[in-house]
C-alpha cells in the first residue's frame, strides 16, 4: 500500500512530467496504485497523490476488469457543453465530499502501459473521475472548482481536523 499524500502536500500542486518510458518500473507503480486504490476503496487516484509528479492516472469503477483504466500522458480534447454537478470526494482530502459542476461527457486522448495511442468518448461516472484525475495531473483539487469561501470553509476545516499533520 502506498501513502497518498493529502491537501497541504506540495506534490499535489506541481505540474507534472510527461511520462516518457514505458517499463516495468511503472507497470509496477500502476499495480501498486490499484492495489491502494482499492485498500481505500476509491474509483481514480493519480500520481501526484502518490507523491509522483508525473502525467497519469488510475480509474476503477468496481465492474471487474473492464471497470479498470490506466490514462498516461492524457488529454482530454473534446468536452460537452452540458454540465452538472455530482458530489466529489478526493483520497487527498478525506472526509470532505462538495457538488462540483464539470460538463458531463468528454473525449480523452491517452496513452497504455505499452504506450500505445487510444481515444475514448465517456459519459457518466467515467468523465467524473477522468475531469477530476486529470485535474491532479496541473496540480488542480476539487475544492478549487468551488465559490472561494467554500473552498477556505473545506481548508479550515481539514487542517482542524488533522492539526497532527500541520508543520509548525
Ligand atoms: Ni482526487
Amino acid at each position: 500500500m502506498l501513502d497518498i499524500y493529502k491537501l497541504d502536500d506540495e506534490v499535489l500542486r506541481e505540474n507534472t512530467e510527461s511520462v516518457k518510458s514505458f517499463d516495468s518500473a511503472l507497470k509496477m507503480l500502476v499495480d501498486a496504485m490499484f492495489e491502494t486504490l482499492t485498500e481505500a476503496d476509491g474509483v481514480g487516484l493519480a500520481a501526484p497523490q502518490v507523491g509522483v509528479s508525473k502525467k497519469f492516472f488510475i480509474v476503477d469503477l468496481h465492474e471487474g476488469e473492464k471497470g479498470k483504466f490506466v490514462f498516461i500522458n492524457p488529454e482530454i480534447i473534446e468536452t460537452s457543453i452540458e454540465e452538472g454537478p455530482y458530489e466529489e470526494g478526493c483520497l487527498s482530502i478525506p472526509g470532505f465530499y462538495r457538488d462540483v459542476i464539470r460538463p458531463l461527457s468528454v473525449k480523452v486522448q491517452a496513452q497504455d502501459l505499452e504506450g500505445k495511442h487510444f481515444t475514448i468518448d465517456a459519459s457518466g461516472l467515467l468523465a467524473r473521475v477522468i475531469q477530476h484525475e486529470n485535474d491532479h495531473l496541473n496540480g488542480t483539487l476539487f475544492i478549487d472548482h468551488l465559490s472561494e469561501d467554500e473552498r477556505e470553509r473545506v481548508i479550515k476545516a481539514y487542517r482542524k481536523k488533522n492539526k497532527k499533520r500541520k508543520k509548525d
